[in-house]
Order: C-alpha cells, then structure tokens, then sequence
C-alpha cells in the first residue's frame, strides 16, 4: 500500500474535509501514516484565516520540497484547503516541486486528481463550483473515536468586511437531511458517541431548500429520536440567527447539550456596523440572556477579533466589559489580520499599529482567562457527566480527560483508559482552562 500524511490546519471544516478525503484516499490504496518521512503523499489541508495561518502553510510546503529535493525525488506534494482555494495555480509558481492543488470545492476530484498525480501530471483544480461536494459513495475516516464532525451547510454568504471565508468556501448551501441522517447513523454504529453539526452559521441550515421546510431544529429532532446514548452539539451559531424556537428546541430535547458557540467579535456596536455583522451589542446582549435565562448551567462562548481597522480604545474596551458583562464562559481572540479580496483590508488608513494590536489581544486574552476561571469556579462542589475522549500520563499519574455536557473540559486520575464512555464525576477543583474531578 502507498503511504499517505495529511496535515490539517484551521478550523473544524478543515478536519472534516481530511477525514473524508482519508476515506476516499484509503479506498485508492492509500494507508494513513502518522509521521511524514514514512509517506509516498503529503498533503497539507490549510487554512487562510489570518496571514499567519498561510505562512505556516507555506512554510511547511517548503520543509517537504527541500526533502523532495534533496532525498525524495518520488515523493508527491498536494496542498488543499482554503489557501488552495483561494491561491489556485499561483501557488506553482511561488513553490514549483507542488504537484497538485485541489480547492475547497472539489474535494470529490481527488480520486482523480491522484490518478493524473501519479502518472507525472501537475494538477490544480479549483473552479468554484457552489455544489455540495459528492463524496457519500467513500467512508468517513474519521480521526477521533468519540466525537463525529458532521457538516451541514458549506460556505458562507454573511460577507464580514475582515472575512476571507467566503471566498474561500463559496455560498452557503445545506446538505440534505438524509445525508447528514445517514452519515449520523454510520458514525453512531461504529461506536461514537458525540454528533457535532457544523457550519459556519447552523442557524441558516435549510434555509436554500426549495422543496422542503426543514430547519436545524427539525434536523435536532429527527437526530435526538435515534436510539443508544449519545450526545449533539452544534457550531457556529450566528447572534441574531438564533431563534426561539432553537433554544427551546435545544433545551428539550434530552441529548442535545447546554453548549452554544456564538462569536460576537467586538462589544462595540460601531464596530460591529463597520464589521458588517447585523447586529447591536444590545441584541447580542439579549439573545445571551434570553439563553442563559431558559438553558440553565449553558456554557456560551465567542470569538473577538482585537484592532479592527479604525477601532478606538474606548471601543476596544467595550469588548472587554461585553466579556465581563455577559460573563462569557471562554472566548478564542484574534489580532486583525487584513485578508487579501476582503473590504476592510482595503481601508489601510485606518490600519491599528501592530504594537497597539498586539497590546489589545493581550488585554482580551487576560478578560477570556479572567471570565473562564469564573465560570469554572462555578461548578466546584458539583456532580457532572464526563464524555471521557483521552486517556494519557501525566508525571507518574494515569488521567482521563473528556468533556461535560456544557462543554467543560475535565482531568479526571484514573488508572483504566475509559475512553469513549459516559462517567459520573465530583468536581473537585477549577483551573482556568479546566476542571478536576473524581469518579463517583
Ligand atoms: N462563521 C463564524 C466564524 C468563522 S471564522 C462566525 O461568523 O462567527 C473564525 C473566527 O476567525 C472568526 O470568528 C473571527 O473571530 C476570526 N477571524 C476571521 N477573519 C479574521 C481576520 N481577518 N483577522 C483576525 N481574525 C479573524
Ligand atoms: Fe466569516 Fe462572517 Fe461568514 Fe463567519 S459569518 S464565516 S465571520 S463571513
Ligand atoms: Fe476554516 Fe480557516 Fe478555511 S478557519 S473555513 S480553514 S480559512
């Protein structure tokens, strides 16, 4: 069998998108390895978020042509993902010993484009297509045991002034209820035990069937009613998107957890219209207390972008009391980065200093730590339902580690590795970034 290394860069989609091209790669003869000298393929599946994110990915291209170079003249070089999208036959140019570049959108080429590969040719495939990518016919590999990533919408349409997203990932569409249904039910029969529906904005999903009114409650519906205890999550959730009927939906339906992600990205509602997200700190404000209100011990996180082109201190500092105010349980930080095709990277006038950004991001990441060992504290004393995912050492020390239900993470010492099942635990002690706890 041929050997193949896919390392994955950026977010949740990424990962997902890897899993299925292992599956479709595997079913082509390829076997997964886990260190990249053993491969005969590398891929690097990238993410072009912030500048940062595509230099790492360039740089890693760089380390496998100098081995291809030098001691590997065989070896095949692929890059995917949304740098690939976004770049396409540029990307031959600036590192020539690639052999093929597969967007976003044609995930379901690969097949092919390995064919064409292996037989000496250069490929770039990377048309914008809009189309729900077809890979069902191939098996998920999926690279976790517990938790399964299943994408139900693709794209985006919201077009955020500092977003390189939809360009990367095209318009929003929403898979079919039976696909998401079946591939459910697969992942639930080989053993998992956590569904996390993903999408850049899950509120939207169904909103582009024509034939249907299906929306993510009816989909939270139909996935509860399967039999086996088992949990679902869902991500991102966009702030006015959120409807009543989705957290009442959430809240009664048994295996659905106390968890919503909805990034808020500054506190400053001038900001937020120069961000173009379609919403006030005030509606924000409300859709979080509405939540809290009917969700009780919800954990709701956020992302917040710090030194947005023409951001104030004072506005800066709105997003620091927005952290505080709604007590939001863990937030991921970002430094603005201006982002090649999107309408704020043109606004250069207005760029923060890289010395004040990196100063805000600093401040942000001490309100995130600050309101997340609040929020941990909270739970000291309390029993709660771990889904253990890691079993590992530790100085000496066996540990299990998972998740509670509202998404809290928990160290539990523990001699036997009970990896993928469901334990009750005593919380004993709250650190910043987790819990301790102890089997009942
Ligand atoms: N769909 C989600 C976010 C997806 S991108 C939403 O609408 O909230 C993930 C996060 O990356 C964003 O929430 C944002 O905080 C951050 N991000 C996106 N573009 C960025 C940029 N140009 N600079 C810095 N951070 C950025
Ligand atoms: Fe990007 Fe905005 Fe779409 Fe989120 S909603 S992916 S931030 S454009
Ligand atoms: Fe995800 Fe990065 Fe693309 S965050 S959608 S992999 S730009």
């Amino acid at each position: 069998m041929k050997k193949v290394y896919i390392e994955t860069m950026g977010c949740q989609m990424n990962k997902s998108d890897t899993e299925r091209m292992l599956g479709m790669l595997e079913h082509f003869g390829y076997e997964e390895v886990q260190n990249p000298k053993d491969a005969d393929l590398l891929m690097v599946n990238t993410c072009s978020i912030r500048q940062l994110s595509e230099d790492k990915a360039f740089s890693l291209l760089g380390a496998w042509g100098r081995r291809k170079k030098l001691d590997k003249p065989d070896l095949k070089i692929g890059i995917c993902g949304c740098v690939a999208q976004q770049k396409a036959e540029k990307i031959f140019k600036r590192a020539n010993y690639v052999d093929f570049v597969l967007g976003t959108h044609n995930i379901y080429k690969l097949p092919e484009v390995i064919k064409a590969v292996e037989n000496g040719e250069k490929v770039c495939e990377c048309k914008e297509t809009n189309k729900v990518e077809d890979t069902k016919d191939f098996k998920i590999k999926r690279v976790k045991s517990t938790n399964a990533w299943i994408n139900i919408t693709q794209g985006c349409n919201n077009f955020c002034t500092y977003c390189i997203v939809p360009y990367t990932r095209g318009r929003e569409r929403s898979i079919l209820p039976e696909v998401i249904l079946k591939e459910a039910k697969d992942a639930l029969d080989a053993g998992h035990k956590e569904i996390t529906l993903l999408g850049q904005n899950v509120d939207s999903y169904g909103k582009d069937f024509t034939d249907r009114n299906y929306r993510l409650s009816d989909l939270l519906r139909d996935l509860n009613a399967f039999e086996g205890k088992f949990r679902i999550r869902f991500v991102t959730s966009y702030p006015t998107d959120i409807t009543d009927e989705l957290i009442q939906t959430a809240k009664e339906l048994d295996k659905v957890c106390e968890y919503f992600h909805i990034p808020m990205q500054s506190g400053s509602s001038e900001v937020l219209k120069k961000m173009n997200r379609r919403y006030t700190r005030k509606d924000y404000a409300q859709t979080v207390a509405k939540i809290r209100k009917m969700i009780p011990d919800v954990t709701i996180t956020s992302d917040f972008i710090a030194g947005f082109p023409g951001e104030t201190e004072e506005q800066f500092c709105e997003t620091i009391t927005a952290i505080d105010e709604f007590e939001l349980d863990y937030s991921n930080v970002a430094a603005y980065s201006p982002r090649e095709k999107t309408v704020a990277a043109k606004w250069t006038d207005k760029f923060i200093p890289e010395d004040v950004k990196s100063e805000r991001f600093q401040r942000l990441n001490e309100a995130v730590q600050r309101n997340c060992l609040k929020s941990n504290l909270k739970y000291v004393g309390r029993e709660m339902e771990v889904l253990v995912e890691n079993f590992y050492e530790r100085r000496g020390k066996m540990i299990n580690t998972g998740k509670t239900r509202n998404n809290k993470t928990v160290h539990i010492p523990f001699d036997r590795d009970l990896t993928g099942e469901f334990v009750n635990v005593k919380i004993t002690g709250a650190k910043t970034w987790y819990l301790k706890g102890e089997v009942i």
